[in-house]
């Protein structure tokens, strides 16, 4: 009987319907997420399962499985305990964290607590470079990490207790993640109210505010949303998507002067491009023409291009570009030519046969 509940596999139905029908082996990353959120690491039977509602086959599966590390091949720990020991967090003291841990904990790379609660790790860069030394516990970060630090977070997990990360949500276990990573959401109460970027997170966005730049509506500060909330400000974002749809174009008003009204005057609307406009700003003097710095030269052109006939355009870029099949690029036409001009002659007199034929680009000799 599979390990596999009918919850598993409506949720891998659910997975597999994200993708275009005939892409479905494209669920395969989140699937592998979802076996492993059941037995906490990516079984033979696992394998077994993705390969089945997948129809691939066991072998397709375990080399992805295999390539990825977050994909675990044993039993993990409820907490997979990760510490930085690259170049950045090492030189500010990753490596003493990772030993410092592994000799109180008593395992070393990949191993785990016999209490089965810590997963221990060593890891290449977790992205979090400005916080070094990092460690992540179940991907959820604690920054500026010193051994006695790791020490007490690992205590606390052992001891039933769940540590606040320095950011982001709240901790939860290896299998409450693998969830998440299948791409469904945290459903605890509260699970994501807490957090938010540190501040070397922002130290850009501060650098860009100073000099006078900003991205409209950003705002730092927004909290992570639960499911019910975003689902709620998508439908308010879509309802007002709607409202803001604009009516169906009415009649151009034509210049007072050619109707003979005498109603205000109505200024066509202004249908430049901004390159256009940018243009004009910049030289509104048209008689004087004034040098484009190097480089920064904006086209003003505006005759609409002729229109094309896309396949025949397409049947002659093909004719021009044929393909090389020598292992040279194609569009090396004149190139192409000569040696297979040269091959057919080689091959002509090597066999004392008749025409030959270069096949690469239908030149004959
Ligand atoms: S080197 Fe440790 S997070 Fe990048």
């Amino acid at each position: 009987m599979s390990v596999f509940t009918e919850e598993t596999r409506e949720r891998a139905r659910e997975i597999i319907a994200r993708y275009p029908a005939d892409r479905s082996r494209s669920a395969l990353l989140p699937l592998l997420h979802l076996v492993q959120s059941e037995e906490g690491y990516v079984s033979p039977a696992g394998v077994e399962f993705c390969a089945e509602v997948l129809g691939l086959n066991k072998a397709q599966v375990g080399a992805v499985a295999t390539f990825y590390t977050m994909y675990k091949r044993k039993p993990t720990g409820d907490y997979l305990v990760s510490v930085c020991t690259n170049t950045m967090c090492n030189v500010l003291g990753g490596q003493e964290v990772y030993d410092t841990l592994a000799e109180h904990l008593g395992v070393g790379h990949d191993e785990t607590t016999a209490d089965g609660k810590i997963t221990l790790e060593h890891a290449e860069c977790l992205a979090a470079c400005d916080y070094g030394p990092v460690m992540t516990v179940n991907y959820d970060f604690f920054d500026n990490v010193d051994p006695q630090g790791a020490l007490g977070v690992v205590e606390e997990l052992r001891a039933g207790g769940r540590p606040m990360p320095t950011r982001g949500a709240r901790l939860c276990t290896l299998k409450e993640m693998a969830v998440q990573l299948a791409g469904f959401a945290d459903e605890r109460d509260a699970a994501v109210a807490d957090g938010g970027p540190g501040e070397p997170t922002l130290r850009g966005l501060r650098l860009a505010e100073q000099h006078g730049i900003s991205v409209p509506g950003f705002d730092p500060n927004t909290p992570i949303r639960s499911k019910a909330e975003a689902d709620k400000a998508a439908a308010e974002a879509k309802a007002r998507a709607e409202a803001a749809k604009p009516a169906p174009a009415a009649e151009p008003v034509r210049p007072a002067a050619a109707t003979g009204s005498t109603a205000p005057d109505v200024k066509a609307p202004d249908d430049k491009s901004p390159q256009i406009r940018t243009a004009e700003t910049r030289q509104p003097d048209a008689g004087t023409a004034v040098a484009d710095a190097p480089g920064t030269k904006v086209p003003t052109d505006t005759t609409a291009p002729a229109p094309r006939d896309a396949q025949a355009a397409e049947s002659a870029g093909a004719a021009a570009n044929p393909p090389a099949g020598d292992g040279k690029p194609a569009g090396d036409e004149a190139g192409a030519q000569q040696r297979n001009l040269k091959e057919a002659e080689a091959g002509a007199g090597a066999n004392g046969a008749g025409p030959a034929v270069a096949s690469e680009t239908g030149v004959q000799k």
